[in-house]
């Protein structure tokens, strides 16, 4: 028998997503209180796509991303990643999977990075973490050429690999860690303000590897960027949040252009556009 085709299942697939923080007790006697850091998100994201999410400072776009990829566990709700329930509580071991599709650049790209770690060891790191030989037989030399081929697409020398984070300017310690993140080819990359340490030729460059890693590997990305050029250049959606809500979502060009939130315009309009491409004439 032949039905109807069901369309393919979003790579990404969130419901009800709901994250609740205790906020602890002034004194013994308080009652318990939680604050909303993220209430009832739905979120599809096709795979190939590329999805900005802004909103001010606050409004739950760190909350919600580290919930997709498992680092958090929710409150009520729930996240599939190609039609396969993320569980959080479920452990490493169980969420091996995920980490080998998916790759994250945290928001400070400081934190992110061991200081003791080399920062070929810390670019190479998910490749041993997941068993992966990198370019060439499985192994160290495999892994030593992936990094080395990682750090260049990022603009770093190869020769880097063998300093440590404190020897390096913010900008690059956030390129070694968008590389780490990329280094294992993953389907999904999901960056929280990845970019927002880079110089504007920095900036160009890593847009452009973001932009040939979604035509060739078929990339899907999910981005929180302040930086509306960032969003018009690379993401073909866009979500937009308030107060741990999604107020607005849509085409990128659509909400950026004739949003429909009021929230959205006090937002755009709060946030300078560089677009030399759009700009009125
Ligand atoms: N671990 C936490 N404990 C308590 N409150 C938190 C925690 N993480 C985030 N929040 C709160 O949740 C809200 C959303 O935070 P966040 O997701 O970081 O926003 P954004 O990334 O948009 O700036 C904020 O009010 C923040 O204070
Ligand atoms: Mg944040």
């Amino acid at each position: 028998m032949t039905g109807p085709v069901s369309p393919a299942p979003p790579l990404l697939r969130a419901r009800g997503l709901t994250r609740r923080f205790a906020i602890p007790k002034a004194t013994l006697f308080e009652k318990a209180r939680t604050s909303t850091a993220l209430e009832d998100a739905d979120l599809d994201v096709a795979e190939g796509s590329a999805v900005g999410i802004i909103g001010e400072s606050g409004s739950g776009k760190s909350t919600l991303v580290r919930l997709l990829l498992a680092l958090d566990a929710p409150t009520a709700g729930s996240v599939e990643f190609d039609g396969r329930r993320v569980d959080a509580a479920a452990g490493a071991r169980a969420l091996h999977w995920l980490r080998r599709d998916t790759g994250m650049v945290f928001q400070d790209p400081y934190a992110s990075l061991d200081p003791r770690m080399s920062v070929g060891r810390i670019v190479a790191e998910p490749l041993w973490a997941l068993g992966l030989g990198g370019d060439g037989e499985p192994g160290g030399e495999g892994r030593r050429a992936r990094v080395q081929d990682v750090l260049r697409q990022v603009g770093l020398e190869p020769e880097m690999a063998d300093r440590f984070p404190h020897e390096f300017s913010g900008g690059q310690r956030q390129r070694i860690a968008i590389a780490r993140a990329i280094v294992h080819r993953p389907r999904l990359l999901v960056g929280d303000e990845p970019m927002s340490a880079l110089d504007v030729t920095v900036r160009a460059q890593i847009l452009d590897l973001l932009a040939d890693l979604r035509r060739r590997d078929n990339l899907t990305l999910v981005l929180v960027s302040h930086d509306i050029g960032v969003v018009q250049n690379l993401c073909d959606e866009v979500v937009v949040m308030k107060d741990g809500r999604i107020v607005e979502e849509g085409p990128t060009e659509k909400v950026l252009l004739q949003p429909q939130a009021a929230y959205t315009r006090r937002l755009l309009a709060s946030i300078p556009v560089i677009d030399p491409g759009s700009a009125a004439s």
